[in-house]
């Protein structure tokens, strides 16, 4: 059994489209085992975007990702880590598949809805920024 970090980004809560995506989630075989909604500050979001530090695009990044509310969630599942980056589809919702929760709910490049952990390492890492292991639940 893997886990794997998701945020749903201040554009999915504004736009209430909390319900939506945990529905793809959960109707994928993938379970809650920890949820919080929360605000990220400057500092958070430096450490969870860490590597992207520097990048034309970071400064953009940081203000949208603390401009509102987000929901961090831990998902548990069999291959949950590839599986969830699937059902989120491309970075660019223009480039998405059919189907995807980027496609279906995000607006561009930058304001795309969703983020989850791209390897078992930065799952690890990731989770571990906004939970204590005591809040994940199996
Ligand atoms: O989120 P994902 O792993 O698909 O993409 P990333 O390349 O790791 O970039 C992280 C986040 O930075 C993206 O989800 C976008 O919100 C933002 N970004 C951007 O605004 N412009 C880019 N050219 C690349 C990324
Ligand atoms: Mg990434």
């Amino acid at each position: 059994m893997e886990r794997t970090l998701v945020l749903l980004k201040p554009d999915s809560v504004s736009k209430k489209h909390i319900g939506d995506i945990i529905k793809i989630y959960e109707e994928n075989d993938c379970t809650v085992a920890a949820m919080k909604l929360m605000k990220m500050d400057e500092r958070l979001a430096s450490i969870h975007y860490q590597e992207h530090i520097g990048r034309p695009y970071y400064e953009e990044l940081v203000s949208f990702m603390t401009s509102g509310p987000i929901v961090a969630l831990v998902l548990e599942g069999d291959d949950v880590i590839r599986r969830v980056r699937a059902l989120n589809g491309k970075t660019n919702p223009a480039e998405a598949d059919e189907g995807t929760i980027r496609r279906l709910y995000a607006e561009s490049k930058s304001i795309n809805a969703v983020h989850a952990s791209d390897s078992p390492e930065s799952a690890e890492r990731e989770v571990h920024i906004f939970f204590n292991e005591t809040e994940i639940l199996d």
